[in-house]
């Protein structure tokens, strides 16, 4: 498996295994079969509520030859409440440290000078290897930047139908690498006539040129796949190149078809409405 160098000058399998919504005895079995498959980058967070199951796959496998990643939420990111969730985390997943631990949502009224300071400290306690940032856009990376110069990566939804050029010239320019995460829009890029045409001359599918490109754009990507079947068809995706035309093909299908959506993100002031109002407001807003 290639790697790719973080902002902080570590390295990361630059394929990774998503785990959002696996749960229970499945969640271990498919990370356990993609360990077995050659899988070495496992992506989970708190919020996705499978550490404990992540942890089980994780037994028996040199800690070393894993690379780990967990975010924090974005309600624990004042320093007591991060402390507080790396070592949840950790007695969790079973480990004795988290090799990228990110800020899962940016969170306004918590200084991000907090939170990077807090991380700081879980690196030299030897809890976490490095950190990261997840969904920031530019100005709240400059923000962070200006206070640490380690930030690992920004992980961010990027997808053919979601091709954030502005924010990977920004990172490129910083030598903060992106993880793509939903790198395969959830599925749809499988019925993409453009990602089908290129994939036919390839004799590969949608699904790993969609991959490739952005790989070959620089990003690691962490798709999720729950069968064998599809683990191995996104592993397999190191034995082929897009030409420049190809990827310039890919650049320009251009959706903006953004998935990952959160109400906080979209209802203004949403950290200091009451959870009751945002309760009943949720009722009417998709
Ligand atoms: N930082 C964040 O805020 C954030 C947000 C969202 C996601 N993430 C991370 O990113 C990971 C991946 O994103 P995602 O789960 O949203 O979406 P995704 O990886 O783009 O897509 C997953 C879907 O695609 C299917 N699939 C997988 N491989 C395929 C293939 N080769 N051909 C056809 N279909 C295939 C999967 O089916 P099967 O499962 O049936 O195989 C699943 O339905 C998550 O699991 C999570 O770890 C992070």
């Amino acid at each position: 498996m290639k790697d790719i160098t973080l902002g902080d000058g570590r390295k990361m399998p630059v394929l990774g295994l998503g785990t959002w919504q696996l749960s229970g005895s499945s969640c271990t079995e498919t990370v356990k079969t993609a360990l077995e498959l050659g899988y070495r980058h496992i992506d989970t967070a708190e919020r996705y509520g499978n550490h404990r199951e992540v942890g089980e796959a994780l037994k028996g496998i040199d800690r070393s030859e894993i690379f780990l990643t967990s975010k924090a939420w974005r309600t624990e990111l004042d320093r007591r409440s991060l402390l507080a969730a790396c070592n949840k985390a950790l007695s969790e997943l079973q480990t004795d440290y988290i090799d990228l631990y990110l800020i899962h949502w940016p969170n306004d009224r918590i200084p991000i000078e907090e939170s990077l300071s807090a991380m700081e400290e879980l690196v030299r306690e030897n809890k976490i290897r490095s950190f990261g940032v997840s969904n920031f856009d530019e100005k709240r990376l400059e923000d962070a930047l200006a206070f640490s110069k380690n930030i690992a990566t920004n992980q961010v939804e990027f997808h053919p139908y979601l091709y954030q050029k502005e924010l990977l010239g920004f990172c490129s320019k910083n030598s903060i690498p992106l993880t793509a995460y939903s790198p395969l829009a959830r599925g749809l890029v499988n019925s993409d006539p453009v990602l089908r045409e290129i994939g036919e001359r390839h004799g590969k599918t949608p699904a790993q040129v969609s991959l490739r490109w952005l790989i070959q754009h620089g990003l690691a990507a962490i798709p999720k796949g729950s069968s064998e079947r599809h683990q191995k068809e996104n592993m397999d995706i190191f034995d082929f190149s897009l030409s420049k035309k190809e990827m310039d093909a890919v650049d320009s299908i251009k959706k903006e078809k953004r998935l990952v959506n959160p109400a906080f993100t979209r209802i203004p002031f949403f950290d200091s409405v009451p959870k009751k109002a945002i309760k009943f407001a949720g009722k009417f807003i998709r």
